[in-house]
């Protein structure tokens, strides 16, 4: 499949399964390299993290730990800002290795946000592994650790990405067609 509508927009092929299998291998050779014998805990972010921590996971064959969160979003007070907190955090994250996993970091300011609030808890390391990066996007003071892919200043959808809740089953990564 080259092109495909969700809802009311087209869009097409930009990063096939097979390149995608082949790069989360990569990144998850990397990390099994970085952390063996510190059993990391992987913490994946809701709902466009699940399909890339699944593949990461399975790829990564030294002891390690994952669980999910979801994050939500409220206004602070003036001091702190805007406040991202964590559902349904239930590890003790003190003194263990986290990794972090994002579909996608954008603008940044989701992480940016969250970070405080994983450091506050004193892991005793604290990393971000994502499927993709939008450098031209970015905004906030949020570096990944782990990318897969650096995509172009487009809306993307697949492998867990969503267009208004749907295509997050497709299994390579489609973008936006703006000549359609
Ligand atoms: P920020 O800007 O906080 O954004 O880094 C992170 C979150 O925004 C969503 N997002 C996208 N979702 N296609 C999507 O399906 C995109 O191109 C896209 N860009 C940002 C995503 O949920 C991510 O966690
Ligand atoms: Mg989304």
């Amino acid at each position: 499949m080259e092109n495909i509508r969700v809802h009311d927009k087209q869009f097409k092929i930009y990063i096939s399964q097979a390149d995608i299998q082949k790069r989360v291998a990569e990144v998850a050779a990397a990390i099994k390299e970085d952390y063996k014998g510190l059993n990391p805990l992987f913490i994946g972010i809701l709902n466009g993290s699940f399909i890339f921590a699944a593949d990461l996971f399975r790829n990564l064959t030294i002891p390690a730990e994952i669980s999910f969160i979801k994050l939500a979003s409220y206004k602070g007070t003036s001091s702190t800002g805007n406040v991202v907190t964590a559902i349904g955090m239930e590890e003790d994250l003190h003194g263990r290795h986290v990794i972090l996993l994002e579909d996608i970091i954008d603008t940044g300011k989701t992480l940016h946000a969250f970070l405080p609030e994983i450091l506050h808890r004193q892991p005793a390391s604290i990393k971000i592994a994502t499927f993709l990066t939008k450098p031209q996007a970015l905004q906030y003071p949020v570096t990944a650790d782990y990318s897969c892919f650096n995509i172009d200043n487009k809306f993307v959808i697949g492998y867990g990405l969503d267009y208004d809740k749907l295509g997050r089953n497709l299994p390579a990564l489609y973008i936006l067609d703006e000549d359609q």
